[in-house]
């Protein structure tokens, strides 16, 4: 099979391409990525002479681009990771959200039907659902609730959901759609909870928590997110969303301290600070279908993930110091300058 990935230069994409190339060595990947802030062709540095790897560099919302590439290269699949991902961002600039997650997706689906690709697969969220009740642990999100968005992000990516399933339903294009929970492991840009705080606390900065810190996540090791997405992709049903999710919900102050007690790190550290407008409290995804239809269950716990997160920054300083030195401290002075 020939799948184009787009988004692979990023966190999740890059892992899903290493993975794909280690347990499907038959396959031949395309990544497809714009490398805007948060593609990093170091992520993909351990492939880039693999046999069955190539690299595009391009815009899913260029439609000459991306219809000449699709025509050149013939997939038979495609994963669509390609996004701006940040909820944060979304909020000071939506109209880029739209573009890249909404018409960047039409464009996509246009093509594989153009060019007779046989599977598309959408990676949606778990975002598009909102949010629950924190005092409320018996609610849990299921492929039927109902789309309630909160931020410019999730909306962009309910609006590509919807756009996909039309798609399927309108011009037959064979569509898979997965709404995964958080995900966090190596390669995750430090603009996120987990590797920002991870990055701060190794240099002894302030840990910059929303609020309270009462929100919860459902946090899910990136490998096992990879995998669903290898399932669906080979025995999902056409038109069906599947939720992806493990069932580890913490707070966010819960998720922080664990990082500064596996760092040795002072709890001083901890600065509360603005909340986020219109910030979800709680996310927590029923992974029933998933498990019933194709067998996915997730094998990594949130105990050895962490670690293991931990370990990979540890040992990568040179990838995320490169970040930390660029564009990112003009962010993170715009962001949490005074906050
Ligand atoms: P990321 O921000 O780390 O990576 C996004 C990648 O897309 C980057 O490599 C970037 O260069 C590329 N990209 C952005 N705009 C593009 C464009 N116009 N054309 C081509 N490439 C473009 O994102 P991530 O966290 O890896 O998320 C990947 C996907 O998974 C997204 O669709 C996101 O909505 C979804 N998702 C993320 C999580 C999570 O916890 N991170 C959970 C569930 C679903
Ligand atoms: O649920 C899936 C979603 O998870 C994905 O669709 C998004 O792409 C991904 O970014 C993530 O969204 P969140 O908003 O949940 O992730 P983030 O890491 O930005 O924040 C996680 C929680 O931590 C949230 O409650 C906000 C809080 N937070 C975040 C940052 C960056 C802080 O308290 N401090 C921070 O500095």
């Amino acid at each position: 099979m020939k799948i184009i990935v787009t988004g692979g230069a990023g966190f999740i994409g890059g892992n899903f391409i290493h993975y794909m190339l280690s347990e499907h060595p038959e396959d031949r990947i395309v990544c497809l990525d714009k490398l805007t802030y948060a593609g990093n062709p170091e992520t993909l540095a351990p492939v880039i002479d693999h046999p069955n790897f190539s690299f595009s560099r391009g815009d899913i919302a260029d439609r000459d681009y991306v219809f000449d590439l699709f025509s050149r290269e013939k997939p038979d699949a495609v994963v669509n990771f390609a996004a701006e991902s940040h909820v944060d961002r979304s909020i000071e600039d939506p109209g880029l959200f739209l573009r890249t997650n909404v018409i960047g997706t039409g464009i996509l689906m246009d093509a594989s039907l153009r060019c007779g690709v046989r599977r598309f697969h959408q990676v949606s969220t778990d975002e598009v659902y909102g949010d629950l009740p924190l005092d409320r642990p018996d609610l849990f999100f299921t492929e039927q609730t109902p789309l309630h968005t909160s931020s410019p992000y999730s909306a962009s990516k309910a609006a590509a959901d919807l756009l996909a399933l039309s798609y399927y339903r309108t011009y037959g294009l064979f569509v898979t759609i997965s709404r995964c929970s958080n995900n966090y492991g190596p390669y995750h840009f430090p603009e996120k909870l987990i590797p920002l705080m991870i990055v701060n606390a190794l240099r002894d900065e302030p840990l910059p928590v929303y609020g309270k810190g009462e929100n919860v996540r459902d946090w899910l090791y990136v490998v096992d997110h990879c995998r669903a997405i290898d399932l669906i992709l080979r025995d999902g049903r056409a038109g069906e969303v599947y939720n992806v999710g493990g069932h580890n919900e913490r707070t966010n102050l819960c998720v922080v301290e664990e990082i500064l007690r596996r760092l040795g790190k002072n709890p001083d550290l901890i600065r509360f600070v603005t909340d986020r407008p219109g910030h979800d409290r709680r996310y927590a995804i029923d992974p029933s279908k998933i498990k019933a239809e194709l067998g996915w269950e997730p094998t990594t716990g949130f105990e050895e993930g962490i670690g293991r997160t931990i370990d990979w920054y540890l040992g990568h300083r040179e990838w995320w110091e490169r970040i930390l030195s660029g564009e990112y401290r003009d962010y993170y002075e715009k962001m949490y300058g005074d906050r």
